[in-house]
């Protein structure tokens, strides 16, 4: 046995008594809640701002007074509200927790009233000139036709402590190998009614990810 070396026994001694990362800690590119826990594929979270009073949790809104599907994704303007809670679907399936920089669909946990999946997918609008996120996104199905719907999280910064925890949405998809991407950042377009629509902007949204309180019923 290796272990019966004295100084890899030590070794093995101070790293049980002081392991590198505090807790078991299932890979070091994970992305971690707002309590420090790994992302889990299928659990539920809010999405909330890092930023304080510039608005609330991600939700769905209609676009604007004459548009109302596709339904996009949105902050909430105040600050109190936590939006709607998502789910993150790794492009690999059997990946049970959220890392950092892999391909994700992300999707509202809720119905869609337009009919459409609560799926996020970036839209392109040619009068504005701007690329929004949206509903109505595919699920599953990597490759070119679901291109628009393949989100990633990177980290925002490289704090310490609490700033481990906070996170830039990115659309950056690699699931075509011969697909012409332009990635980009998720971040806030404010509208002229002030609503908060959120597109590829240079100035990311920082976020960090609260865990849903699972429901009492369901399963
Ligand atoms: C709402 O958005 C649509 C689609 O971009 C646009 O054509 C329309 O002019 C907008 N309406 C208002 C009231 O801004």
């Amino acid at each position: 046995m290796i272990t019966s070396h004295p100084i890899i026994s030590a070794i093995t001694f101070l790293l049980i008594l002081f392991p590198p990362c505090g807790n078991a800690v299932p890979a070091d590119n994970a992305v971690f809640d707002t309590k420090g826990r790994p992302l889990r594929a299928k659990s539920r979270y809010y999405i909330l701002p890092v930023a304080q009073g510039q608005g609330g949790g991600l939700t769905m809104s209609p676009k604007n007074r004459t548009t109302f599907c596709p339904l996009h994704v949105a902050q909430e303007d105040q600050e109190i509200y936590p939006g709607l809670p998502v789910w993150f679907l790794p492009k690999d399936s059997s990946q049970r927790v959220v890392t950092l920089s892999s391909d994700l669909n992300i999707l509202f946990n809720t119905v869609n009233i337009c009919l459409q999946s609560a799926g996020w997918q970036l839209i392109v609008d040619h009068t504005m000139r701007r690329k929004y996120v949206t509903t109505g996104g595919a699920i599953g199905n990597p490759g070119e036709e679901t291109i628009s719907s393949w989100f990633s999280i990177e980290k925002a910064g490289r704090g310490v402590n609490i700033d481990d925890y906070h996170y830039m949405i990115v659309y950056c998809p690699n699931v075509c190998q011969f697909c012409m991407v332009m990635c980009g950042h998720v971040g806030v377009f404010v509208q002229e009614d002030g609503s908060r629509l959120l597109g590829l902007t240079d100035r990311p949204l920082h976020v960090m990810f609260k865990k849903a309180r699972s429901r009492s019923k369901s399963s």
